[in-house]
């Protein structure tokens, strides 16, 4: 009896004969040892084309016997093996990816049709519709893969698949993406993954990202549903939510993007326990509160991205009406990303020379020049924006970009960040809001002490006073 060994041997022979009986008269003297069977998968003219691969491109394949187990046994000595997938995308075992596989008996009955069926052209159409109903597709395609790889590469050092600059955005609506996008363009990290729980879309997003990472650095982009994917992240950044609509405030979306933030932190945290993470999600200094709570991380690891972009907006209409650049302005909006937001007019300068030094009321009362109407800007902004376009997304996503890059660089920058403030700069109530703090590595290292006017401190405490009572709402309705 044909053992199932000797079977494909004769089969394999078979192949490696016919490729060298070119006349027609050695043909006829090698006939087919076994009957041929039909093929019915599409895939089978690509099983050809890598069969014949295997042929040519490996001279040791036509040994036999110990000279052949002594190659293979060699070759699964210096071959690194990567996660492989079937046809159907389950993931093979390690055995499975081996070279030696051809002589593995589990492999035997599906490599059998390929190695011995009848001969077919390279170019034979593939019948429409129809999908692979093997693995031997993946396992040829892994041994044509491996002895390119092989011929291409020689590996010396130990890889690592991983970089410790992982960032994790969960949420690929408009300001998920748009976060992505800014650090992907800017470099500021080359490995993203992007967590939503729209599958269609995550899947969507990611791919049209990947397919331009040949302009972004060679940056790996990842697109999931499971959290898993998230795993060893540096920093993970929440964005998904519900958004205002028209006319809405930050605080309205409160009862809803609680609930979202309670579901998406634990396995964030789960999977990443050394990350920090940011909220950006509104409305946000209250969804940072809940999610240090409900991560128990460390107080500096978890922040909103809170007023750093009311500062961007800030320093930019005051640039605007003066005509320098952003940069140039030195000065902070801090409180609540919100309506109850406040200017520090007692600290603002340009080129080092401070308003107040030039003006006694600048941005306050009997301020002539109304550098107030600065600050309404800055709270209508975002209402101005979602007018025109139904959303906030760019300028948020560039916000939340650097401050990644502060957390990943460990710049040791001063931003404006909501953390705790509890009796911080006067404030008594147990509240998240944006004061200006160092950012590195470790995330908020220190805070920066204020000389806050009379004025600016009573509309900061207001501003609490306005976040309090939002959270106890919340507790409220527990
Ligand atoms: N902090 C800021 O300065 C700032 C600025 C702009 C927008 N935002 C806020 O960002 C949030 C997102 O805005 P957007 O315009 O991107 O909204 P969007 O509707 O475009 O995207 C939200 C995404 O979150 C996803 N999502 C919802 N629930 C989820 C869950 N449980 N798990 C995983 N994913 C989930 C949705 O599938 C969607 O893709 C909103 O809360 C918005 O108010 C904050």
């Amino acid at each position: 009896m044909l053992s199932k060994l000797n079977f494909v041997k004769l089969g394999v022979r078979h192949v490696f004969v016919r490729r060298h009986c070119i006349s027609t008269t050695r043909r006829n003297l090698f006939p087919p040892a076994v009957s041929l069977q039909k093929f019915s998968s599409s895939a089978l003219p690509h099983q050809w084309i890598f069969a014949q691969r295997m042929y040519y491109h490996n001279v040791e394949a036509n040994a036999t016997g110990a000279q052949r187990q002594r190659h293979l046994i060699e070759r699964q000595s210096r071959t690194q093996y990567q996660p492989l997938k079937s046809a159907f995308g389950v993931p093979l075992s390690r055995r499975a990816a081996m070279p030696s596989m051809i002589t593995h008996q589990r492999h035997l009955r599906p490599l059998q049709s390929p190695l011995i069926g009848p001969r077919r052209t390279v170019d034979a159409p593939v019948p429409a519709g129809s999908t692979p109903t093997s693995n031997c597709v993946d396992i040829i395609r892994t041994y044509a893969t491996d002895l390119v790889r092989e011929k291409l590469i020689e590996p010396f050092g130990r890889p690592v698949n991983k970089t410790k600059r992982k960032v994790t955005v969960v949420g690929c609506g408009q300001v998920g993406m748009a976060v992505v996008m800014s650090i992907l363009a800017q470099n500021i990290s080359n490995e993203v993954c992007i967590i939503d729980a729209n599958e269609k879309l995550v899947n969507g997003e990611s791919k049209d990202v990947q397919q331009g990472s040949l302009y972004l650095r060679d940056a790996v982009i990842i697109g999931n549903t499971d959290y898993k994917a998230s795993e060893d992240s540096a920093v993970c950044i929440i964005t998904a939510g519900e958004r205002q609509k028209k006319g809405q405030t930050r605080l309205d979306l409160l009862k809803t993007n609680v609930k979202i933030i309670t579901q998406i932190v634990p396995p964030l945290v789960k999977y990443s326990p050394e990350t920090i993470l940011i909220i950006v999600s509104n409305p946000c200094d209250i969804l940072a509160h809940v999610a240090w709570k409900t991560s128990q991380l460390p107080l500096e690891r978890v922040f909103a991205s809170g007023t750093h972009l009311d500062t961007a907006r800030f320093r930019y209409f005051i640039a605007k009406r003066l005509g320098v650049s952003a940069s140039s302005v030195q000065g902070y909006v801090i409180g609540e990303h919100g309506d109850s937001s406040v200017p520090v007019w007692s600290a603002v300068s340009v080129g080092g020379i401070r308003f107040r030094d030039l003006s006694k009321c600048a941005g306050a009362e009997g301020d002539t020049d109304q550098w107030h109407e600065v600050h309404n800007q800055v709270v209508k902004a975002a209402y101005e924006v979602i007018a025109g376009k139904g959303y906030t997304n760019w300028a948020i996503g560039l916000t939340v970009a650097s401050l990644v890059s502060m957390i990943l660089d460990n710049k040791n920058e001063v931003a404006t960040v909501s953390t705790l403030a509890r009796e911080r700069e006067g404030i008594e109530n147990d509240v998240f809001l944006s004061l200006p703090v160092v950012l590195g590595a470790n995330g908020v290292t220190s805070f920066i002490k204020l000389q806050l006017s009379g004025l600016e401190q009573q509309r900061l405490c207001k501003s609490a006073e306005t976040l309090n009572k939002a959270m106890q709402s919340l507790k409220g309705k527990k």
